[in-house]
């Protein structure tokens, strides 16, 4: 055979495999088609100039009625998903699958940039979307706006849950939260995630920080603050709608139960009996139920042995029969698909046990398909899913989305402003636990002559701020922040004559005379939910070494602790003149300084146990 010979076959060879792969794709593509059925987009069925639906002088009920007896079955699935924004490659995707609500994960803002103007105009785009759809129906879209609207560059960043559980004052905590929902219907969000009411039993779980503590009552208290703060709004709707969360009983998981191979306490399972889940965990939702909770979000904790997304005792018994609630129930972050081998499986399962929408939070298409199934084959009842739409829609209604009229560029000037960054601050202050304090070594005096500042978290804003700032584990030494750390808060207090002197590892010159104080202020770096579970939280080997550094060239040591939970300091306190909590205080450390000069007085109390 020549070469010639050769090369021929070489080429059919060629010709004939890539015939092969072309047909591959096509065979895959057809298979992986989007299914979608016709939609009936008739100019009869979508002209809905006349609806009544549309009329805000309806009733809700009525509107609702309207609507839903106006939607297909499609439309209907459509809005029981729950997608996260990324999610979504094809923005046409919202209309050709009707999706009816979206949610922002953590640190998922809009592509160009985190100015307050790209989320607006990301928000009012993906609104766009549903406009041309037959129903027009708005997006419902979601943020865990759960220490100020974090994610975005700019907005005022408030102390950690934690810490306003330390200032248990309801009239503060309604500030924040009324803040808070300015900022985020600002850029055309109104759902927050937020209040956060588990009752945290065990600090070693990494969402410790997100609660108000371990004292049921005061959480019930502060969480009924926050809804009405985010809430209350002097038109006829929500100025955004709170949603309480995660029912029910997390607080309570027991360490090393996680069905997570990377968590030991989150995505865990908690051994109660009823009677005491009703009194240490139920009390803050019925009560946020009775002042008007619309949307709850159902955890990931497990109720001995059984998932409580597949609960129907907890969500449809308790929670909408006996509590009452007309509302509807949200799924947590994949947290249905984790209940049966199948999504299938999984879907009936917990829809028929009560949850409405899904935060898939990913595969929305799969979820369309897989919910006509079960419709079609009778798994979900037709009940099932019109009473899920219906409390979707109502709470739509309620909210406003229908009639509020679209945030605006002019609005955004509230993002930051010198009012909320007032109430941040105040919030700080109030915050700190006096832990200890011997040698008379607070208050401070302003007019020291030598004051020396040590320890990782001293002038580290990321770490004031903790997780759930610009990202969803929050970002250690994060520059993009507008405050002021702790350094610089004590910076600005003292008098002219005072020399502040800083060195992160307390490694200060020799040289007499010793430091009238020295102030350490370290803690943990930020971390969000699993990723936070904890066997032991304590101190770095670093700040212990830059206490003991500062110790010897000072005459007293004040120890700042900002972390989300209590840290281990029984060792090594004695030692020290002055402890205190500082919890994860956010973007204003003045406040810390405020209060370490006494220029305000401590009046934090303990949000959950610490013995130092
Ligand atoms: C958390 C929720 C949060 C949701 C959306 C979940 O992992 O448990 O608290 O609201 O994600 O970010
Ligand atoms: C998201 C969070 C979410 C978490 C749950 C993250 O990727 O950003 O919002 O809570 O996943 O695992």
């Amino acid at each position: 055979m020549g070469s010639k010979d050769i090369s021929k076959i070489m080429t059919k060879v060629l010709i004939v495999f890539f015939a092969f792969v072309v047909i591959a794709i096509g065979i895959a593509l057809f298979i992986n088609r989007d299914r979608l059925p016709s939609q009936d987009l008739s100019e009869e069925r979508c002209e809905q100039n006349n609806a009544q639906y549309l009329n805000s002088e309806l009733s809700v009920e009525e509107r609702v009625d309207d609507l839903l007896g106006r939607m297909n079955e499609w439309e209907k699935i459509g809005q029981m998903v729950l997608v996260e924004k990324n999610s979504i490659r094809n923005l046409e995707d919202i209309q050709r699958y009707n999706i009816g609500a979206l949610l922002s994960g953590g640190g998922a803002g809009p592509k160009r940039n985190n100015e307050p103007l790209s989320w607006l105009e990301m928000i009012n785009d993906f609104q766009a979307e549903t406009k041309k759809t037959c129903l027009k129906i708005p997006l419902l879209y979601g943020i865990d706006a759960v220490h100020g609207h974090a994610n975005v560059l700019g907005a005022t960043i408030f102390p950690h849950f934690i810490g306003l559980g330390a200032t248990n004052d309801a009239d503060l905590v309604r500030r924040v939260a009324e803040a808070t929902a300015e900022e985020m219907a600002a850029t055309g969000i109104y759902w927050n995630f937020a209040p956060n009411l588990d009752v945290a039993k065990d600090i070693r779980w990494g969402k410790t920080y997100e609660t108000f503590g371990s004292d049921t009552a005061r959480v019930s208290r502060l969480g009924e603050a926050y809804l009405h703060g985010l809430q209350d709004s002097s038109t006829d709707y929500y100025q955004v709608l709170a949603n309480p969360k995660h029912f029910i009983g997390g607080g309570s998981m027991q360490y090393g139960t996680s069905r997570n191979k990377d968590f030991k306490v989150e995505e865990g399972n908690f051994t109660l009996n009823e009677e005491e889940l009703r009194r240490v965990h139920l009390v803050p939702f019925a009560n946020a139920v009775d002042e008007g909770a619309r949307v709850i979000m159902v955890g990931t904790a497990s109720w001995n042995g059984t998932i409580n997304a597949a609960n129907s005792r907890l969500l449809t018994e308790i929670l909408k029969e006996e509590l009452g609630f007309t509302g509807f129930v949200v799924s947590d972050w994949y947290g249905v698909y984790q209940v049966a081998p199948t999504r299938y499986e999984s879907l009936v399962t917990t829809i028929n046990a009560g949850i409405d929408m899904v935060m898939t939070p990913f595969e929305y298409k799969d979820f369309m398909s897989n919910m006509q199934t079960a419709i079609a084959n009778g798994d979900i009842s037709q009940e099932r899913l019109d009473d899920a739409v219906r409390r979707i829609l109502r709470v739509k209604f309620e909210a406003g989305l229908f009639d509020r009229p679209e945030a605006t560029v002019e609005g955004l000037s509230v993002i930051g402003s010198e009012k909320h960054h007032a109430i941040a601050l105040e919030a700080v202050r109030k915050s700190q636990v006096l832990l200890k304090n011997t040698n008379a070594a607070l208050p401070i005096s302003a007019s020291a002559k030598k004051i020396i500042v040590s320890g990782s978290s001293a002038n580290n804003l990321g770490r004031q701020a903790g997780g759930w700032t610009s990202e969803w584990q929050g970002i250690d030494g994060d520059t993009s922040i507008t405050g002021t750390t702790i350094l610089e808060g004590i910076k600005s207090v003292v008098s002219e004559h005072t020399s502040v002197e800083y060195n992160q590892n307390g490694d200060f010159a020799d040289g007499s005379p010793l430091a009238d104080v020295g102030i350490v202020v370290v803690g943990e770096k930020p971390y969000a939910e699993g990723w936070g579970d904890n066997p032991n939280p304590k101190l770095s080997e670093e700040d212990l070494l830059a206490i003991k550094k500062t110790k010897t060239k000072s005459n007293k040591l004040v120890v700042i602790i900002v972390a989300g939970r209590p840290l281990d300091i029984s060792a090594y306190s004695a030692d020290w003149d002055a402890v205190v909590a500082s919890w994860l205080p956010g973007a204003f450390g003045g406040g810390v300084a405020d209060v370490l000069f006494g220029i305000y007085p401590f009046t934090g109390v303990l949000p959950i146990g610490w013995d130092i």
